[in-house]
């Protein structure tokens, strides 16, 4: 898992809690705290634990969207003090202005996207809410040479033990994430949810403003949980599944359900069929 032809070595020594860290190639480092394994895939994340000891600063990125959570990232990255050459992509919208609040560059092909990652900088983060949309484009602008990179807001609590972040997710500010959380990547965390002990997270899950994902549970990859849902202690949730907002889960989903209520009862099934 170490190691990297080419790839920046920077050995740390710190009193009590940075035993070593080394970087990857897609900016995922592990870092091992107290002899607990936490492994960050970003600079940015573990800077955001560590902002002490903040050794390496880029504030040059591609993001993919020019409206809606594309503007959530933007607020993370004017948190984080990284808006110094900050470019958006959108080649899907029509009414697309030059520049987004007149200040940040819209790329609008997948050419210039290519220039801006060979050029200027690699790394791409995905300003789209919806998690299919999120993965084509990951895997879209991963072919052109881009490194999914994670956004996440200073302002957030994330536990020192145990915690691992998959490369591209990004979490807004106001989210509490316990110890022991395991997070896939393109994951988005959306303000003030609340991520408890011994969870496990798919990948390009979207997790709407309040939601609770109590003690031990399992989400799934592509899953969906509304504004303000609670998935009880323990509750194992498929993929695809379409939590409604308010939704109170208190036994498990299979896979492709939407679910809602209180207590949530499967609604549909087949939801993405
Ligand atoms: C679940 C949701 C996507 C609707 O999905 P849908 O497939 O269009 O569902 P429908 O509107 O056809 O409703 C199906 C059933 O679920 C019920 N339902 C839908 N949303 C519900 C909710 N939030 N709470 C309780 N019941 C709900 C409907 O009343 C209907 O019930 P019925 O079959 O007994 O009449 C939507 O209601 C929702 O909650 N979205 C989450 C929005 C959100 O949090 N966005 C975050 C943006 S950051």
């Amino acid at each position: 898992m170490y190691g990297r032809k080419g790839g920046a070595y920077l050995p740390h020594i710190l009193t009590s809690h940075v035993l070593r860290f080394q970087f990857l190639n897609e900016w995922q480092a592990d870092y091992l705290v107290n002899n607990q394994l936490v492994v960050y895939h970003s600079v940015e994340m573990m800077n955001h634990q560590r902002s002490n000891y903040c050794f390496l600063s880029r504030s040059i990125m591609l993001i993919i969207g020019a409206k809606g959570f594309a503007k959530d990232i933007l607020e993370i990255l004017q948190q984080n003090d990284e808006l110094n050459q900050l470019v958006f992509y959108d080649d899907l919208s029509s009414d697309v202005e030059a520049e987004l609040f007149g200040e940040f560059p819209i790329l609008k092909s997948m050419e210039e996207a290519e220039q801006y990652f060979l050029n200027v900088d690699a790394r791409f983060s995905i300003g789209i809410g919806n998690p299919n949309l999120r993965a084509e484009m990951y895997h879209k602008f991963t072919a052109l040479g881009g490194l999914f990179h994670a956004t996440i807001s200073p302002k957030t609590e994330i536990g020192h033990y145990g915690v691992s972040i998959g490369k591209g997710c990004n979490i807004l500010s106001g989210v509490k994430i316990s110890n022991s959380v395991e997070i896939g990547m393109g994951t988005m965390i959306y303000y003030n949810s609340i991520i408890n002990h011994d969870v496990v997270i798919g990948d390009f899950v979207e997790i709407s403003p309040g939601a609770m994902v109590l003690g031990n549970c399992k989400i799934g990859s592509f899953t969906h949980i509304g504004s303000g849902a609670i998935i009880l202690p323990g509750v194992i949730i498929g993929d695809y599944v379409k939590i409604a907002a308010g939704a109170v889960v208190t036994h498990n989903m299979p896979d492709n359900v939407m679910t809602a209520g209180v207590p949530a009862i499967i609604k549909k099934i087949n939801y993405y069929n």
